[in-house]
């Protein structure tokens, strides 16, 4: 298993008997109920990816033999994210995680993305197959499933080891997307800055903030969707400064750029930005995929990953984010600003239940699974190099 040799097995040796003989057999004869049932748990498995201020902007439909991934738009964020670019991204991190899990179930998947060329909200779908023996890094990746949250508390100064960076580089690119980090002190400072403006962009715009507010206030620790504070505000100078530091100008009067992008430098040991090589649904749905196994690979080490996106929200400030991240002369769509670090245990955000966001296929269309893309088939849609981790080939 390269690249996870000094991490913690929190796993155990028990789970690496999930692939018995025994259990292969019982695969091979599961009835039709039994194949739901696990598809069931695997989509469980799949609502604790992260979404956009807790959104969960996805669907999913069991048939026998896979499962279909939807983006869910009534659940968008017009204002912030008006092409729904973050809204693909979070259900690329459920994409991810729905593979970890059948790999943990020790079945075999092959995806296939945007499979129905009339169906932008179909995102992909996953065939699940004969038995497949999982292998240690998978069954690592899925115990940190609910390992990973959302820190937005101050990173200590610990600085994670430079072998996890390039680790988290390598699975970034199993998804053809870039983990870009930001090493130099000047390009720091720069992306900190971007970061603050961007921000106070954002909070001057009155249905950003009015938007914001629909997903996080107090009345969210009552709902099973959204944040409730004070996990999401309060950064500033004044009271309750330590808690979080992702919300620079909102709650402040006046905005000190240079002392707010102190505290987020202060805050963020690593600094980095995902990119991907084009801008467009299929490179969003592979970002999350890339975002979902950067976090879960960052708490096998326990280093917890953050985010710093507003720069990447707002017009003109994108571009920016791009010139100072991306490799010179090429181009890159920068997808999330991310900061990684170590810290205290954050509070878990709620999940809908999984009767709100699954439904079976009518038996009409239960027919066969999607079949193989030929060349030229489906515009638009992509198989394969979707797995969950190192094995990440088609299965
Ligand atoms: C595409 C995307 C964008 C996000 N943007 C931000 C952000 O700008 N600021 C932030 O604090 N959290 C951001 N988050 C984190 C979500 O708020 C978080 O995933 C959600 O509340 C669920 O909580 P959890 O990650 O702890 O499970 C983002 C997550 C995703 C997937």
């Amino acid at each position: 298993m390269a690249g996870s040799a000094s991490a913690p097995d929190p796993g155990g040796a028990a789970r690496g008997e999930s692939a018995s003989a025994a259990w292969a057999l019982a695969l091979h004869h599961r009835s039709h109920d039994d194949e739901i049932a696990l598809l069931r748990v695997a989509v469980s498995c799949a609502l604790l990816a992260p979404s956009m201020h807790n959104t969960q902007p996805w669907r999913f439909r069991l048939r026998p033999g896979a499962v279909d991934l939807f983006a869910d738009r009534t659940r968008g964020l017009p204002v912030v994210d008006p092409e729904d670019r973050e809204l693909t991204i979070s259900c690329g991190a459920a994409l991810h995680h729905l593979l970890l899990a059948l790999a943990n179930l020790s079945l075999t998947t092959e995806t296939i993305a945007f499979p129905d060329p009339d169906d932008g909200d179909h995102l992909a779908t996953v065939n699940v197959s004969r038995p497949h023996e999982t292998s240690a890094d998978e069954r690592l990746l899925f115990a940190q499933l609910t390992r990973r949250h959302t820190n937005r508390a101050p990173f200590d100064n610990r600085r994670p080891p430079p072998a996890l960076v390039d680790l988290l580089g390598r699975a970034a690119e199993r998804h053809q997307v870039t983990f870009q980090v930001l090493n130099a002190a000047a390009q720091r400072r720069e992306f900190a800055r971007l970061v603050v403006e961007a921000d106070a962009l954002q909070g001057s715009d009155r249905r950003f903030r009015r938007e914001l507010a629909v997903w996080i206030n107090a009345g969210r620790i009552r709902t099973l969707d959204g944040v409730p504070p004070p996990g999401f505000f309060s950064t500033g100078g004044q009271a309750g400064a330590s808690t979080t530091i992702t919300v620079t100008s909102i709650v402040e009067n006046r905005l000190d750029v240079a002392a707010a992008a102190e505290r987020i430098l202060a805050s963020s040991p690593i600094m980095a930005v995902l990119a991907s090589g084009s801008d467009d649904p299929l490179a969003w749905l592979r970002s999350g995929m890339a975002l979902s196994e950067v976090a879960l690979r960052a708490r096998a080490f326990d280093v917890w990953v953050s985010y710093l996106n507003q720069a990447l929200e707002v017009d003109g400030y994108r571009g920016s984010v791009g010139a100072l991240a991306g490799p010179a002369g090429a181009g890159t769509y920068p997808q999330l600003g991310l900061r990684l670090g170590y810290g205290p245990e954050p509070r878990p955000t709620p999940r809908r239940p999984l009767s709100e966001v699954l439904y079976l296929a009518p038996p009409e269309r239960q027919g066969p699974p999607a079949g193989p893309a030929e060349p030229g088939d489906a515009a638009g849609s992509s198989r394969g190099t979707f797995g969950p981790g190192e094995d990440g080939e088609p299965r």
